[in-house]
């Protein structure tokens, strides 16, 4: 069992009568990119900042690497905030070294790995220019610099694609892949289900502050009943296992067919099933359901997210 980089414990957060965070429990296990899924108003941003002491909860406990949250843990952690913002007239480079220092880098090695992170998110040459000369995106991506200059072995980043082009979003989700892949845990909250698809071992479904879900996204799709389409001649509808069909095109005696499968039945089965009996078949294609999907079945289709 890998060491646990965060957990949390029942924990509930309220602004005066309203409940942000609702009992969440649910661990991270270290070295994991872990996703915190869910809409507007989920509570992602809540409970991140309760994991960086930033809020404390009404109630319930949190651990983060083995300690309560504390702002002395900050050397440890790479964090970006939701809302963005640095100092516009300082340059891009010092600011870097700033942050660095700020997690107690000397000033040789944080010029080094500013340097080289800027070569990474191709800002090297902006490196003397001030921030307020950069673009919204490029000044996004040096924020993302401070967080990670100084190596740390667990990264939070509070939507950190929003506000990024699909060449950018590409250029962090491969950076956050090699973070994990050199032994940094990440944690993440996105709206947009296609990063998480990508990148998430693990992840956390939200609804109105409350777990809707956490796991892999093999165990997600686990819960949705299996799906696939196949060429017959006759409608499986009375297939043992099958749980409704639709037809689709038909041509020269064989029509598509999109099935659902009972819960818990397997495509293989099926198959077997018309392998064994003769059940004419031009072709079988398991569907695997994406990680919308699942969050469909889990949250509901009224959240405000993106797939
Ligand atoms: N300081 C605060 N005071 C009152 N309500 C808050 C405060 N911060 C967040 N909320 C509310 O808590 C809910 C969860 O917010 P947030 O954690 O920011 O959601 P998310 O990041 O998932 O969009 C929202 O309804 C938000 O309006
Ligand atoms: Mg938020």
């Amino acid at each position: 069992m890998p060491a646990t980089a965060m957990a949390f414990d029942g924990v509930t957060k309220q602004f005066g009568d309203f409940t942000a965070v609702d009992n969440l429990n649910f661990a991270i296990p270290e070295g994991c990119i872990f996703g915190f899924l869910g809409g507007n108003g989920a509570g992602k941003t809540t409970s991140l900042r309760m994991a960086l002491d930033i809020l404390s909860p009404t109630s319930g406990r949190i651990e983060v690497m083995g300690k309560e949250p504390s702002r002395e843990n900050a050397a440890e952690i790479g964090f970006l905030p939701e809302e963005r913002g640095l100092y516009k007239k300082m340059s891009v480079l010092d600011t870097i070294i700033y942050f660095a220092q700020l997690k107690q880098m000397e000033a040789a090695p944080a010029k080094s790995a500013a340097m080289a992170l800027l070569e990474r998110l191709e800002l090297a040459d902006w490196a003397k220019s001030p921030i307020e000369k950069l673009s919204k995106g490029m000044a996004q991506k040096v924020q993302v610099a401070t967080a990670l200059v100084n190596s740390p072995k667990l990264l939070m980043l509070d939507e950190p694609f929003s506000g990024l082009d699909p060449v950018n979003q590409a250029m962090l989700e491969d950076l956050i892949a090699e973070s994990a892949r050199n032994g940094a845990t990440v944690i993440f909250s996105t709206h947009v289900m296609q990063h998480a698809e990508r990148l998430c071992d693990r992840l956390l479904m939200l609804a109105r502050g409350k777990k809707a879900f956490d796991g892999t996204q093999d165990e997600a799709r686990a819960a949705l009943p299996s799906r696939l389409a196949l060429t017959a001649k006759a409608d499986p509808s009375a297939l043992p296992g099958v749980e409704r069909t639709h037809a689709g095109e038909s041509h020269d005696g064989w029509t598509r067919y999109e099935v659902e499968l009972q819960q818990g039945i397997e495509p293989d089965a099926l198959l077997e099933h018309c392998t064994a009996n003769g059940v004419p078949l031009r072709s079988f294609d398991v569907q695997v359901p994406s990680l919308h999907e699942t969050f469909i079945h889990f949250v509901g289709a009224d959240e405000e997210i993106e797939r």
